[in-house]
């Protein structure tokens, strides 16, 4: 089966090569020129474990192809993907403008039947405007085209994508009501994972939409209720750490996203639980555990910097502080609201210098805030430091040389602001230790 993904994104990009090592004839399409190209000569441009020798593979093989031309791409497949990305906008709600240019764009050149398949997170009711959009695309051309629309939402993480599209938890797939023939399709398509005895969840459109929405709202509502017991800790003196491990014993719970922390962050739970909030508004309905789960986020960073500083004796200004992570997740160079950026924006604005480093973010990180000193490694931030901050849990933040660490800072603290460090073996080696609701 040929088909086209639009939009070579962290999404596109990895469901295009993982589409490509299932056998299916592969070209992922996008937009910026220089994307394309450099992807053309084998550079991949996100970090993502694994990704650069699935799409050297499939390239040689045949498979998997990048291109600008999205109508000769169109022309030639059967399934289209639409992974381009969903911005929010300033009130929460999704900005669509991409998946319109795209879907006017498939309505200008499908010349045979299509199924246009939403991989993009959208609120429901988008897949009947993609229809609507190339259905006025093909009036306009004077066009009569049957086409199918569907619904299959992407649940991959980055920094475990590749495991994720290859051995999902499950797929789910929404179609119209009858649809049977973009079922058949689909499931042709998605065929290796069939026989992997995957889960399939197969209903109507606007289910697999709200789908996404619910399991993200979950999910982050599930981090900000763990930074809620976290912050009771601190005050009666518990430790979030067992507790998280009390509740997650329990099968009904589960301990995965049970982390204190810095909240909440990335490319996909701020914007996708905002759309989700903003969606049941104009429905007049509000969405008050995911509108909590919000506040309880925004909260959650402003304490993170309320930390810090009490920390540092309340007296910041002047101060230095080395950051450890960047990215909003370790494995991933995406620093889109990743919780670093207004820990450090709020440390700026207290007169602290900040010295950075992160593994894979830092030519982003750099470019969002520029007045921060980025490092080669952690010793070089931890030089002449009076505090060094763990925001991502990067795994070579785990063993850090305490004693090499001594010799550079300038004085001894750590603030941890992932629970990655036990506090004796800290204080021991002669550091004032932080957590969060320890
Ligand atoms: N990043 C994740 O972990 C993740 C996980 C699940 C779902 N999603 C959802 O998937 C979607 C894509 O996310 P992403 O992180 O891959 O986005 P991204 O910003 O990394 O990539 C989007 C790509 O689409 C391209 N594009 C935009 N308009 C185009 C057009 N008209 N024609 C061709 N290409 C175009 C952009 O140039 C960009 O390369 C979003 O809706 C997101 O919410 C993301």
């Amino acid at each position: 089966m040929n088909i086209t993904v639009i939009g070579t994104g962290y999404v596109g990009l990895v469901s295009g090569a993982c589409f490509s090592e299932f056998g299916v004839q592969v070209t992922c399409v996008d937009k910026l020129e220089d994307k394309i190209e450099s992807l053309n000569r084998g550079e991949i441009p996100i970090y993502e474990p694994g990704l650069d020798e699935i799409v050297a593979r499939n390239v040689r093989g045949g498979r998997l192809s990048f291109s600008t031309e999205l109508a000769e791409a169109i022309d030639q497949s059967l399934v289209i993907f639409i992974a381009v990305g969903t911005p929010a906008s300033d009130d929460g709600s999704t900005d669509l403008a991409f998946v319109e240019a795209v879907a006017r764009e498939i309505g200008q050149c499908i010349n045979s039947y299509k199924v246009i398949v939403t991989k993009s997170t959208v609120p429901v009711g988008t897949s009947d405007k993609i229809r609507g959009w190339i259905q006025e695309e093909l009036d306009r051309r004077s066009e009569k085209m049957v086409f199918s629309v569907a619904s299959n939402p992407e649940f991959l993480r980055e920094g475990a994508a590749i495991g994720d599209f290859m051995r999902p938890d499950r797929v789910v797939i929404g179609t119209e009501a009858g649809d049977d023939h973009a079922i058949a399709i689909m499931k042709d398509l998605y065929r290796p994972l069939y026989l992997n005895e995957t889960p399939f969840v197969e209903t109507d459109i606007r289910s697999a939409e709200l789908a996404k929405y619910a399991a993200n709202a979950f999910l982050a509502t599930k981090i900000s209720f763990i930074n809620e017991i976290s912050v009771l800790c601190e005050e009666v003196g518990g430790d979030v750490q067992a507790i998280a491990r009390a509740m997650g014993l329990d099968q009904r719970i589960g301990k995965k996203f049970l982390h204190a922390g810095p909240g909440f962050g990335g490319s996909c739970f701020p914007k996708d639980i905002a759309s989700a909030a903003h969606f049941a508004r104009e429905l007049g309905h509000e969405f008050s555990i995911v509108e909590a789960s919000i506040r309880v986020n925004a909260r959650q960073r402003e304490r993170m910097v309320e930390k810090i500083v009490s920390a540092l004796d309340g007296e910041a200004d002047g101060k230095t502080v080395a950051v450890l992570g960047l990215s909003f997740k370790p494995e991933t160079d995406d620093m889109r609201e990743a919780p670093a950026i207004s820990i450090i924006r709020g440390l700026l604005d207290r007169g602290v210098s900040i010295r950075a480093y992160d593994p894979a973010a830092m030519a982003e990180a750099g470019r969002l805030i520029p007045e921060m000193v980025l490092c080669k490694d952690v010793y070089e931030a931890l030089t002449n430091a009076h505090a060094m901050v763990i925001v991502t849990e990067w795994n070579e933040f785990r063993m850090i040389d305490l004693s090499r660490a001594r010799e550079l800072m300038a004085e001894l603290r750590m603030v941890d602001l992932r629970n990655i460090y036990d506090r004796e073996r800290i204080v021991e080696a002669g550091f004032q230790y932080w957590g969060v609701g320890r």
